[in-house]
């Protein structure tokens, strides 16, 4: 049986500490990569296009993406939907796969390294803004969304999708799972209203996508099965990768979401 860490440790899943306050580094793991490359934030593509769709843009319409990760969002809104993507990471490896990875695609989508708290556009260049499961992750929420204010246009559309909490932490997932999984700062729903409220933006509506958040844990089971097999066949074992922590912890995190402490919201917003 797989050895499951103490839950008072501060260390992760692989053993390595992540990066103050962000993720990012994790994602840029390799054994990360292959199991999530696609699904990234929770509710997946589906979520992506109901996100989408209630922010109801013109055909053509600009939008930044913050937090594009490997820019699996960004490719759908210009391949399916024909819109005009900036895309930004804080990772430049991210960046950079995310341009391998959108091929001749990339000529549609505009991606940049850059901060969420400092954007490098004009102001008033966009219709609209997404933040999948990346709002929680940045250090300075209230400049972020000055930033995003900045460079919408008036009236323009923000829908923010992320973690969030129904309750306190209990002490393991705070102290292991947190830092890893986009949870080490997530508030609560009131908690976010009040602060895109006090950044001038309306609240247009909000729903309780956390059904997705057990679907991303089924299909992370399966890939890691697929995965593991395959390396084990080739005879290429994962370094730093051990599955039965590793589900462990998706057991405990699934727990924590049928009780409704863990939580992933969807926030559609007008500047
Ligand atoms: C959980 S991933 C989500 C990726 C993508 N939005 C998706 O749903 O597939 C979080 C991403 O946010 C990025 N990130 C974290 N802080 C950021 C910041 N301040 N500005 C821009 N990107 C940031 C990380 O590098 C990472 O790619």
């Amino acid at each position: 049986m797989a050895t499951v860490p103490e839950p008072v440790s501060a260390v992760g899943p692989v053993g390595q500490e992540p990066a103050a306050n962000c993720c990012s580094a994790f994602y840029e793991l390799d054994w990360v990569r292959q199991l999530a490359e696609d699904i990234f934030h929770p509710g997946g593509a589906a979520l992506t296009r109901k996100t989408v769709a209630a922010m109801n843009l013109a055909p053509g319409a600009t939008l930044v993406e913050l937090g594009c990760g490997t820019g699996t969002s960004a490719m759908l809104l210009a391949e399916e939907l024909g819109m005009k993507v900036s895309a930004i990471d804080i990772s430049a490896a991210n960046i950079e796969r995310a341009k391998i990875r959108a091929g001749s695609l990339g000529d549609q989508i505009h991606f940049e390294r850059g901060d969420a708290q400092s954007l490098p556009f004009e102001a008033g260049n966009f219709d609209g803004a997404l933040a999948e499961c990346t709002f929680s992750l940045f250090s300075d929420q209230a400049s972020a969304l000055a930033e995003i204010r900045r460079v919408l246009k008036p009236a323009g559309q923000l829908a923010v999708t992320d973690m969030a909490t129904g309750g306190p932490l209990p002490m393991d997932i705070a102290s292991v799972l947190a830092p890893w999984t986009c949870l080490a700062d997530a508030i609560d729903q009131d908690a976010y209203v009040h602060r895109f409220e006090n950044a001038g933006f309306s609240v247009v509506e909000i729903s309780d996508e956390s059904a997705g958040l057990n679907q991303m844990i089924l299909m992370l089971k399966r890939k890691m099965l697929l995965l593991g097999l395959g390396r084990a066949m080739a005879g290429q074992p994962i370094p730093d990768f051990d599955p039965g922590v590793v589900r462990h912890w998706l057991d405990r995190f699934k727990q924590e979401v049928d009780r409704g402490i863990i939580r992933y919201l969807r926030f559609q917003l007008q500047a």
